[in-house]
C-alpha cells in the first residue's frame, strides 16, 4: 500500500487557500518543536461565519495537505464548528495519515484554534454570545 493516500497527495500537490488574508480577523500560528514545522492560518470571519481561510506552511508534505483539507473543512462553516475541527477529522477527511505523521494534522488544529483564539480575544463579545 502506498504511505500516502492520493487525497494527501492530491492536496500536497495542488493545496487549497494558500495565501495570507492581509486584513484577517484572526491570525493563528503554531509550530512543532521536534520538527521545526511552522503553520499560519488567517481567518475572515463574518456574521459568525468562516467567509475566508488561507494558511502559511512551511513544514513536510503532510502538513501541506493537512492545512489545505482543514481550510476547506471549515470554510463557509460557522465558527462554532470550525472550533470543533480535531486533527482526527481532518486525517479522516485525507483518507489517513501514516501514524508517524499525525502530528502533522495537530498542527493544523492548533493553527485553526490559535487564529479563533486569536478573534475572540479582539472581539471578546463574540465569545459571550456564544455562550461560552
Ligand atoms: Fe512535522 Fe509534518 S513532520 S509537521
Amino acid at each position: 500500500m502506498a504511505l500516502y493516500s492520493d487525497k494527501v497527495m492530491d492536496h500536497f500537490l495542488n493545496p487549497r487557500n494558500v495565501g495570507i488574508i492581509e486584513d484577517a480577523d484572526g491570525v493563528g500560528e503554531v509550530g512543532n518543536a521536534k520538527c521545526g514545522d511552522i503553520m499560519k492560518i488567517y481567518l475572515k470571519i463574518e456574521d459568525d461565519i468562516v467567509k475566508d481561510v488561507k494558511f502559511e506552511t512551511f513544514g513536510c508534505g503532510s502538513a501541506i495537505a493537512s492545512s489545505s483539507m482543514a481550510t476547506e473543512l471549515i470554510k463557509g462553516k460557522p465558527v462554532s464548528e470550525a472550533m470543533t475541527l480535531t486533527n482526527k477529522a481532518v486525517a479522516e477527511a485525507l483518507d489517513g495519515l501514516p501514524a508517524h505523521k499525525m502530528h502533522c494534522s495537530v498542527l493544523a488544529e492548533e493553527a485553526i484554534q490559535s487564529a479563533l483564539n486569536d478573534y475572540y480575544s479582539k472581539n471578546p463579545e463574540k465569545k459571550l454570545e456564544g455562550g461560552n
